[in-house]
C-alpha cells in the first residue's frame, strides 16, 4: 500500500476548517449567478478558477506574518458577497461534506463567521439553517461524515458585536459546539473579548480561538489564551464525561480548551511548558504555513512541538484558497517530516481525543 493510500484509509478528522474558506470558484460563481451579485472584474468561471491562488499567498523571503494574514482576509471577506440565501449556505456546507467524504474524513469541527454575514444585512437565521439543513441531510446519510459547527467572533470588529454574535448563538445552543475567534490579529489580542468569552464558557460553549503564525504579541496572545481566555471552569466535571484514560482532558483550569494554529508556541520552552501543563491541543495547518511563509521555518517549529510532545492535529484552513485539502496536507506534511504510518496515525487519534463529541462515537473512530 502507498503512504498515500493509507493515509486515505485512515479514519480522519478535521477541527481547523473555515466554511468560508472552503468556497470554491465554481461554487461562488454559481452562487454569483443565481443571486446577481457581479464578481468585479471577472467575466467566466475560466477567469474566476486561475486568479483563485493570487501571488501574494506565495512565500517571499523577509515577509511579515500579519501582512500576509491582512492580504488573505481582503480576498476571503470579498468572495463571501455571493453567499445570500440559506440555499447558499446549504450548498456551501454539503459541498465541503462531499468533499470531506471523498477523503475519509469521518468528524470535521467546522468553523464559521456569522459576522461577515450580518455585517452584509443577511440574517443569523439565515446562515444557521443553511448550515443545520445540510447538517440534517448528512447526519441521514450511512457514511455521512459527523458534523459540528463553531461560531467565530471576528476580532477586527468590536467585543460588542462580539457579545451581540454570542446573543444570537444561544437561541441556536444544541447546534452550535464551541465559539472561538479569527480574522486579523494585528492590534486585536484577545484580551479585547475577555468577557464574550467568560459569558460563552458560562452558556456552556466549548473555546477555543486562533493565535495566527508571526503574529504582533504571538507570544503573549498564545500565552493569555492557554491560560486565562474564558476565566475559571464551573463545567470541569461535566466535561469529564466524555473523556476516557488516555485522552487530552482540557485541566480544571481557565484558559481555552484548544489553540488554533498557535505554532509560534515552539519558540519559547516556557510557552511549550505551559500548553503542555495546560494539556491543550493545537490544529495546526503547516501546508497553509508553508505557502506563506516557507517550509523550512514552519517545519523546524512544527518538528519542536512534535518533540515536546504537544498534541497536534492537521488541517486545511481555507481550503479552496490554499490549494490543499485535508488528505493532500497530511500527505505533504509526510513528506516534508518523514513521519512514519504509526506517527501519522498517531495524529490522527490526537485529533479524536480533542474532539468535542460523544464517547461512542469516539470509541468506535479509535
Ligand atoms: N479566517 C479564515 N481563515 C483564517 C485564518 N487562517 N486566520 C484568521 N482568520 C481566518
Ligand atoms: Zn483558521
Amino acid at each position: 500500500m502507498s503512504i498515500e493510500q493509507f493515509i486515505y484509509k485512515l479514519p480522519k478528522c478535521e477541527q481547523h476548517v473555515h466554511l468560508e474558506g472552503t468556497l470554491t470558484p465554481s461554487l461562488r460563481y454559481r452562487c454569483a449567478l443565481r443571486n446577481n451579485v457581479l464578481i468585479p472584474g471577472v467575466s467566466s468561471l475560466d477567469q474566476l478558477e486561475s486568479e483563485r491562488y493570487p501571488s501574494n499567498y506565495d512565500y517571499e523571503e523577509g515577509q511579515d506574518g500579519s501582512d500576509y494574514l491582512r492580504e488573505f482576509l481582503a480576498n476571503y471577506y470579498a468572495a463571501m458577497d455571493v453567499l445570500v440565501t440559506e440555499q447558499d449556505f446549504f450548498d456551501l456546507a454539503t459541498e465541503y461534506f462531499e468533499k470531506a467524504r471523498s477523503m475519509n474524513v469521518k468528524y470535521a469541527e467546522i468553523f464559521f463567521d456569522p459576522q461577515a454575514h450580518t455585517s452584509r444585512g443577511i440574517s443569523f437565521d439565515v446562515v444557521m439553517n443553511g448550515l443545520i439543513k445540510a447538517r440534517d441531510v448528512e447526519d441521514k446519510r450511512s457514511d455521512g461524515v459527523r458534523v459540528q459547527y463553531i461560531l467565530c467572533f471576528l476580532r477586527d470588529m468590536s467585543s460588542d458585536s462580539a457579545a451581540e454574535t454570542l446573543q444570537l448563538g444561544l437561541k441556536y445552543k444544541d447546534q452550535i459546539v464551541a465559539v472561538g475567534l479569527d480574522s486579523d490579529e494585528r492590534g486585536h489580542p484577545p484580551q479585547k473579548f475577555e468577557q464574550v468569552f467568560i459569558d460563552a464558557r458560562k452558556a456552556g460553549f466549548r473555546i477555543t480561538a486562533h493565535c495566527d503564525v508571526d503574529q504582533e504579541e504571538t507570544h503573549n496572545n498564545i500565552h493569555y489564551v492557554a491560560t486565562k481566555l474564558g476565566g475559571p471552569r464551573s463545567d470541569a466535571p461535566d466535561i469529564a464525561k466524555s473523556y476516557v484514560d488516555g485522552d487530552i482532558i482540557p485541566a480544571y483550569r481557565a484558559g481555552a480548551d484548544r489553540i488554533d494554529h498557535g505554532l509560534n508556541a515552539a519558540d519559547l520552552s516556557e510557552l511549550l511548558t505551559t500548553i503542555k501543563n495546560a494539556n491543550l491541543g493545537l490544529t495546526l495547518c503547516p501546508m497553509g504555513y508553508s505557502k506563506h511563509l516557507g517550509p523550512e521555518r514552519v517545519f523546524s517549529k512544527l518538528d519542536t512541538l512534535w518533540k515536546a510532545g504537544i498534541p497536534i492535529t492537521l488541517n486545511s484552513d481555507d481550503p479552496a484558497y490554499m490549494c490543499r485539502w485535508k488528505q493532500q496536507v497530511v500527505v505533504d506534511v509526510q513528506k516534508y517530516t518523514g513521519w512514519s504510518l504509526d506517527e501519522i496515525a498517531q495524529v490522527e487519534r490526537n485529533a479524536i481525543s480533542m474532539a468535542w463529541t460523544d464517547l461512542e462515537f469516539k470509541t468506535k473512530f479509535r
